[in-house]
C-alpha cells in the first residue's frame, strides 16, 4: 500500500491505493479545514503536491487557485486521489487551528461557589476493644464531626471499602475523604492519607463537533488553573454529525465513544500539564456537547436520531463514574453530561442558556448561537421557544472565496473610509492578513452598504471608478487588501457571489428569529435582551450585524456576546450545584419548532434576503442609516 508523507512535520499514513488525500490526512493524525465536508466546494483543503503520484481533475482547482499555485503542485486534498507514495506539503490555513480561549470567562465571579464535592480532613481514634466501631462508620462519623453529611446518607462503593483498612492504618488515622453530592444522597470517592483537602479540582468541558475546550478549576476557591483545547479526534470518521450518526450505525459506536473520551483526555491533560495538577485530583467533570456527541460519548446508540420519528435515546441530565467511560480524571469522579431538548437542541445551547442567565428572566431574550449550523431561542423564566437550522458555511469563512476560519490573519475587523474607499482592518494575531473570517465578513458587508458600494441585493456598482472595484474574473468585486498587504501573494477580494451566500446564511437566522416572535406573538419591540453564542460572539461587530440584518434591530445596549456559552455553562455549572440542578427543569420548559414544517418560516427567510430586509420599518435606525448615506454621496 502506498505510504502519504505529510509536510512540514513529517507525519505518515499508509493507506490503500485510491484514498483521498483528505483521509489519508486524517489517518495521519492531520485535522484538516474542510469547511464543505469534503465535497470539493470551498477550496479551503489546499494542499500541495511535493512528488509523488495522485489522480484529480486539474479543472476542480482552477476554480480555487492561481496558475502559480498549481504549478506548484495545488490541488484539493478531498478531491485527489493517492496512487503511489507522495509526499504533501500541508500549509497551515488548511489546518484547523485550536481555539482562542479566555482564560477567565466574563461574569464567572457572580457565580457563587456551592460545588458538588468536598473533601473532609479528620484524626481518627484509632480502635481498640473498647471501641469496635468498624472501619466505615468511623470514618464517616469522623466527616460529619467535620460538617459533612450524617453517615446513613453515604454511599461507601466496595473499591473504597477494599483499600480502606490499609489507607487508615498507614496514614496512622488522618486522613481526607472525598464525598460527592450525587442523585439520591452522597458518595464516598475516595480516601487519601493525610491532608489534601486544598487539592480539589473539577473540569468544565465543551465537546464540540469539531473542538473540544477543557477548563481545569479549583473546587476549592473557584480558581481557573488551567486552559487547553485540541480538534475532536472522531473527524476522523466523519466530519459532520450526520456522518458520524452513520458511522455509529456501521458497528462503529464503541470507536466513536473511545475517539470522544480520548479528545476529552487530550485536552484534560495539556490543561493538567500546564497547571500542574494530577488528573487522579479532578473529582467532577462537567460535559456540555450537543444531542449526539452526547449519545456518542455515553455509548448510546444516535441511530434513531436520523431515521423518522427522530428521537433520542436520552434527554436527560446524565452522570457516570469517569472510569466507565475512559475520563482522564479520578476513576469514581463524577460526570456530568447537560440535558437536550431535541436532536438539534443540545447540551450545547442548555449551556447557552444558563450562560446567558436569560432563564432566570422576566424579560423575554433571544439568544442566538451561530456556526455551520445555528440555533435559536426565545422566551424567559416562564416559557422558551426555540429552533434550528443550517445556516451554510458563509458566516464561518466556507463558500467565500477568501473566507476562512478565525485562525491567525484572518481579518477580523474591517472599516472603510466611506469618502476614499480606503478600508482599515486588523487580523488576528496582528500578521499580515490571509483571509477574511465570519466578524470581518459581516463587517465588509456592513461597510460597503454605508459606502454605497453594494445595494439591498447585495450588487456591487460597478459604476463607481475605484481601483478596489472591479469586474473579476468571474464576478464582481472589492479588493480589501492588496497583494503587497497579504501574506498569500494576492489579492483579497470580497465577490458579489461571496455577498450572495452571506446573505442566504443571514436571511435563514434572521428569517428563524422571526418565526419564533411569530409564534409567540411578538415582535421585536418586546424583546429585552438579544444574546450571541458560538464561534465567533465574542468578537462581532453587534451594530453590523444589524445593519446587515442577522438578527432583528434592536437598541444595540440590548445586545450581548456571550462568546462560547458552552463552556461558559459547562464553568456555571461545574462550580455551582444549584445551577446545575435547574438544567433539567430549563430543558423541559423548551417547546421546539420544527422550521421544515413550519409554513411561515419560507416566507420569513424570503423576505430576509436583503440587507438588511425586504420590510425597512423593522430596521428603522438602519433605514435612517441608509437615507444618510445616500444624501451624502448626492
Ligand atoms: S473540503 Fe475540499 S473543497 Fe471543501
Amino acid at each position: 500500500m502506498p505510504t502519504a508523507t505529510f509536510l512540514p512535520g513529517y507525519r505518515k499514513a499508509v493507506v490503500p491505493s485510491g484514498t483521498t488525500i483528505l483521509d489519508a490526512a486524517r489517518a495521519a493524525g492531520l485535522p484538516m479545514n474542510v469547511v464543505c465536508g469534503g465535497q470539493g466546494k470551498c477550496g479551503k483543503c489546499l494542499v500541495f503536491i511535493k512528488d509523488g503520484t495522485v489522480s484529480f481533475d486539474i479543472e476542480d482547482c482552477r476554480r480555487f487557485f492561481s496558475n502559480n499555485e498549481i504549478a506548484s503542485g495545488a490541488c484539493l486534498a478531498c478531491r485527489a486521489t493517492i496512487v503511489g507514495d507522495v509526499r504533501v506539503e500541508v500549509p497551515a490555513e488548511s489546518l484547523i487551528q485550536e481555539q482562542k480561549i479566555l482564560v477567565e470567562i466574563p461574569g464567572m465571579k457572580e457565580v457563587p461557589l456551592k460545588p458538588a464535592v468536598w473533601k473532609y480532613e479528620v484524626h481518627l481514634t484509632p480502635p481498640s476493644l473498647d471501641d469496635t466501631t468498624p472501619d466505615l462508620a468511623r470514618l464517616l462519623e469522623g466527616i460529619e464531626g467535620q460538617e459533612g453529611p450524617p453517615p446513613n446518607r453515604i454511599y461507601a462503593p466496595l473499591e473504597v471499602l477494599c483499600y480502606l483498612p490499609q489507607v487508615l492504618r498507614r496514614s496512622g488515622w488522618h486522613v481526607t475523604g472525598t464525598v460527592a453530592l450525587v442523585p439520591g444522597g452522597y458518595r464516598l470517592l475516595n480516601v487519601d492519607e493525610g491532608d489534601t483537602t486544598g487539592r480539589l479540582y473539577g473540569a468544565a468541558v465543551d465537546l464540540g463537533t469539531t473542538t473540544v475546550v477543557a477548563y481545569i478549576r479549583s473546587l476549592t476557591d473557584g480558581r481557573v488553573l488551567a486552559t487547553a483545547s485540541n480538534y475532536n479526534r472522531q473527524i476522523s470518521c466523519g466530519e459532520d454529525i450526520l456522518s458520524r450518526v452513520n458511522f455509529a450505525r456501521k458497528s462503529g459506536l464503541s470507536r466513536l465513544q473511545q475517539l470522544a473520551a480520548e479528545s476529552i483526555n487530550e485536552s484534560l491533560k495539556s490543561a493538567s500539564d500546564a497547571g500542574g495538577i494530577d488528573l487522579e485530583e479532578i473529582f467532577e467533570v462537567v460535559i456540555a456537547g450537543n444531542t449526539v456527541m452526547t449519545h456518542l460519548l455515553l455509548g448510546i446508540d444516535p441511530s434513531y436520531m436520523i431515521a423518522e420519528p427522530y428521537i433520542p435515546v436520552v434527554r436527560r441530565m446524565l452522570s457516570t463514574a469517569a472510569g466507565r467511560i475512559g475520563i482522564a480524571a479520578h476513576r469514581n469522579a463524577g460526570v456530568y453530561t447537560f440535558p437536550a431538548v431535541s436532536n438539534f437542541i443540545g447540551g450545547d445551547i442548555i449551556a447557552d442558556i444558563l450562560a446567558s442567565g436569560m432563564a432566570d428572566r422576566d424579560e423575554v431574550s433571544l439568544m442566538v448561537d451561530i456556526g455551520t449550523n445555528f440555533e435559536a431561542v426565545l422566551g424567559n423564566r416562564d416559557w422558551m421557544l426555540s429552533c434550528a437550522g443550517a445556516a451554510g458555511p458563509a458566516l464561518e469563512g466556507g463558500e467565500v472565496l477568501f473566507g476562512m476560519r478565525a485562525n491567525p490573519g484572518a481579518i477580523e475587523r474591517v472599516r472603510i473610509d466611506a469618502d476614499t474607499l480606503t478600508p482599515s482592518y486588523s487580523t488576528i494575531n496582528g500578521i499580515r492578513p490571509r483571509g477574511i473570517c465570519g466578524s470581518g465578513l459581516i463587517d465588509l458587508i456592513a461597510e460597503l452598504i454605508r459606502a454605497c458600494v453594494i445595494d439591498r441585493t447585495g450588487q456591487i456598482n460597478l459604476e463607481i471608478d475605484h481601483p478596489r472595484v472591479r469586474k473579476g474574473p468571474y464576478h464582481p468585486e472589492f479588493v480589501v487588501a492588496w497583494k503587497k498587504e497579504t501574506s498569500i501573494g494576492k489579492d483579497i477580494v470580497i465577490t458579489e457571489n461571496d455577498i450572495r451566500n452571506l446573505i442566504m446564511s443571514k436571511a435563514a437566522i434572521h428569517g428563524a428569529c422571526m418565526t419564533l416572535l411569530d409564534a409567540a406573538g411578538l415582535t421585536p419591540r418586546d424583546i429585552g435582551r438579544i444574546y450571541f453564542s458560538g464561534a465567533f460572539g465574542n468578537y462581532l461587530n453587534k451594530e453590523n450585524a444589524i445593519t446587515i440584518g442577522l438578527i432583528p434591530e434592536v437598541p444595540l445596549e440590548r445586545v450581548e456576546n456571550i462568546g462560547n456559552g458552552a463552556i461558559t455553562g459547562a464553568n456555571i455549572a461545574l462550580v455551582n450545584r444549584e445551577r446545575r440542578k435547574a438544567l433539567d427543569g430549563i430543558a423541559l420548559r423548551i417547546t421546539y419548532i420544527e422550521l421544515n414544517t413550519e409554513p411561515s418560516f419560507m416566507d420569513r427567510y424570503t423576505s430576509s434576503c436583503f440587507l438588511p430586509h425586504t420590510d425597512l420599518a423593522l430596521f428603522p435606525h438602519v433605514q435612517q442609516m441608509l437615507e444618510a448615506c445616500r444624501a451624502r454621496q448626492g
